[in-house]
């Protein structure tokens, strides 16, 4: 299967792609597993972390990733770097590809940053999330979960629910889950609904009980207050009675739906705070999960010419 240097978005990838990306998380999970975490794909690599914005999850999965794959694995910590005196993205990143690293992987508060980089540096490009635009290796983990829970998200109802606008893992969501035959459903206020999803055959709804109704999957999204400038819904406690996730609303999903979140949680906001937990929701293994996947990821696009 041939790969491109960068993974930028899901937007680029096909089904097939998609699906042997999967694949290949799965024999990385049995690594993280097994009695020796370091596994030889990327010995003599090195992967750079640069995240200009916060991350627990993500930033740590891929260092964790690297070093299980035995690359030399460093951060570049933004808040006390060169960034602070005023130094370009595009001299950041040109310095940090001439330090002989082989993978940079990226977050940015505005879209199309890692896709700027990646035009102008050799080394493998990774989007860790591009302000409201993608964020491929949360959508990839997602994908990942539910297969392994559900064997397959063809013909599967995926209800997607909350702050929908500014969300990146919605938007890389949609793209695969479409791809990969689901049907994709979102609702929240309609102040946080995007226009530009619908043409590719996602369905809206305001009603939050219409969209979880006979659901597969139910994905409450994190509600991005720190993108909030203006006032979107009411206050916090009509947000949670009308558009979060709860015991009672999901009485209308499948029996056995997963409940997913991207994470973190805003319990009690858009999530009630009980579904937080490993035998009512999937969350922790999403977590777990994003480790596999990201192994397979930087494995996949670095060794590309292999
Ligand atoms: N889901 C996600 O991207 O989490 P972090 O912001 O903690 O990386």
């Amino acid at each position: 299967m041939k790969f491109q240097k960068d993974l930028l978005g899901i937007k680029q990838l096909d089904a097939d792609q998609i699906q042997y990306i999967l694949k290949t998380a799965e024999s990385m999970k049995k690594i993280i597993f097994s009695e020796s975490t370091k596994a030889p794909q990327l010995a003599g690599k090195s992967v750079m972390t640069m995240f200009y914005e916060n991350s627990t999850r993500t930033r740590t999965s891929f260092e964790l990733a690297a070093k299980y794959l035995s690359a030399t694995a460093s951060n570049m910590a933004v808040s006390s770097s060169s960034v602070k005196k005023g130094e370009t993205l595009i001299d950041t990143t040109r310095t940090i590809n001439m330090m002989g690293t082989d993978c940079i992987v990226i977050r940015h508060e505005n879209a199309g940053a890692p896709h700027l980089v990646a035009q102008n540096v050799d080394a493998t490009v990774i989007n860790a999330g591009d302000g409201m635009n993608e964020h491929p290796t949360q959508a990839l983990l997602d994908f990942f979960t539910m297969q392994e829970q559900m064997g397959s998200v063809e013909g599967k109802k995926v209800a997607i629910i909350g702050d929908v606008y500014h969300s990146r893992v919605a938007r890389s969501d949609a793209y695969g889950l479409l791809k990969l035959g689901a049907e994709v459903v979102m609702a929240g206020p309609r102040t946080l609904l995007p226009n530009d999803l619908e043409s590719l055959g996602v369905k809206m709804y305001t009603d939050v009980d219409k969209a979880i109704k006979d659901a597969d999957v139910v994905m409450p999204l994190r509600l991005q207050l720190e993108r909030q400038k203006n006032c979107f819904f009411p206050s916090g406690y009509e947000y949670a009675k009308y558009f979060g996730v709860n015991e009672e609303r999901m009485k209308l999903a499948k029996k056995d739906a997963l409940i997913m979140h991207p994470g973190p949680v805003n319990r009690g906001l858009e999530l009630q705070s009980s579904l937080y937990a490993p035998d009512k929701s999937v969350i922790d293994r999403q977590v777990t999960n994003g480790v596999a996947v990201r192994m397979a990821v930087l494995h996949l696009f670095i060794n590309r010419n292999l």
